[in-house]
């Protein structure tokens, strides 16, 4: 796919592009913001690099993509509190967003974009991990996707199968977060094809992860829990993931419909603050 306003460069041959070029604050160039658009749609993971944005300016960007939604466990900014900060200080052990997932599938209608803009990163170190579902989906024998097409997970925020304790324990050690409500974890919970289909292209992919999916829908958390591990290995398979490195500017956009992500916490000592912002709500099918 050729572009005009932008340049891409791929980073892996799984998925994801960064993309040189461009202004996150050009929203007068209707065909800039059409080939970021198709951009997303061709890589799935697409980070915007050389930004300067403020809190305002990535929510105006992120809002052509969709209205934003909120994130139930952390207080937003007082003037857009949609918008979280990710915070990991250097006396912090713990970080936001470690381990495989798409995010907030917990919810009836989870966001099917995020938007991650790099405050500050540390020297080394911080990177983020993304892997491509929908290669995912497509490489697993074609007895495992009848086996699982048509199948409905039920998807919990207590992170209830998170090594290390579960989403109270776990956001409580991440002291620089802003975090809230975790007690009411449990409550969060909603059903959803864990195999999904992409609104716009049509393509399925795999919907499933051990952070999230507590089991399958009529089977019992012991029957699906063996299964789900296994989908969870299957979609780590380096050929469907690229590594991204971050750098103050970088504003990144994924599509939470057809990817995973895993924020790698391997920055002991430094600094690393993001904003976070989804947008887009919809049901999954
Ligand atoms: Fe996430």
């Amino acid at each position: 796919m050729s572009y005009k306003t932008l340049e891409a460069r791929s980073l892996s041959g799984g998925l994801g592009a960064e993309i040189y070029g461009t202004n996150l604050k050009d929203h007068g160039n209707a065909e800039l913001w059409d080939e970021l658009q198709r951009a997303l749609l061709e890589f799935k993971v697409i980070a915007v690099r050389g930004q300067s944005l403020s809190p305002i300016e990535q929510r105006d960007a992120a809002r052509l993509f969709g209205e934003p939604n909120y994130y139930p466990f952390a207080q937003g900014l007082p003037d857009i509190p949609q918008m979280t900060l990710v915070v990991k200080e250097p006396h912090d052990r713990r970080n936001f967003g470690n381990g495989w997932h798409s995010d907030t599938p917990y919810l009836a209608e989870p966001p099917a974009i995020t938007t991650l803009y790099a405050v500050e990163t540390p020297a080394r170190g911080g990177d983020t991990l993304f892997t491509n579902m929908q290669m995912a989906y497509e490489e697993l024998s074609t007895g495992l996707r009848q086996l699982i097409n048509g199948v409905t997970g039920v998807f919990s925020a207590s992170l209830k199968y998170r090594p290390g304790g579960n989403r109270q324990e776990h956001h409580a050690k991440i002291k620089s977060m802003p975090v809230t409500n975790t007690e009411n974890a449990d409550r969060y919970e909603s059903r959803h094809p864990i195999v999904r289909t992409h609104p716009q292209t049509g393509d399925k992919a795999l919907y499933c992860s051990m952070a999230h999916t507590l089991h399958f829908e009529h089977m019992t958390e012991r029957e699906s829990q063996p299964i789900i591990k296994m989908l969870y290995e299957h979609a780590a398979t380096p050929e469907f993931t690229c590594r991204l490195r971050w750098e103050p500017g970088t504003m990144t956009f994924w599509d939470n419909r057809c990817t995973m992500h895993n924020a790698i916490n391997d920055y002991h000592g430094a600094r690393r603050e993001m904003r976070r912002l989804t947008v887009r709500p919809e049901k999954p099918v």
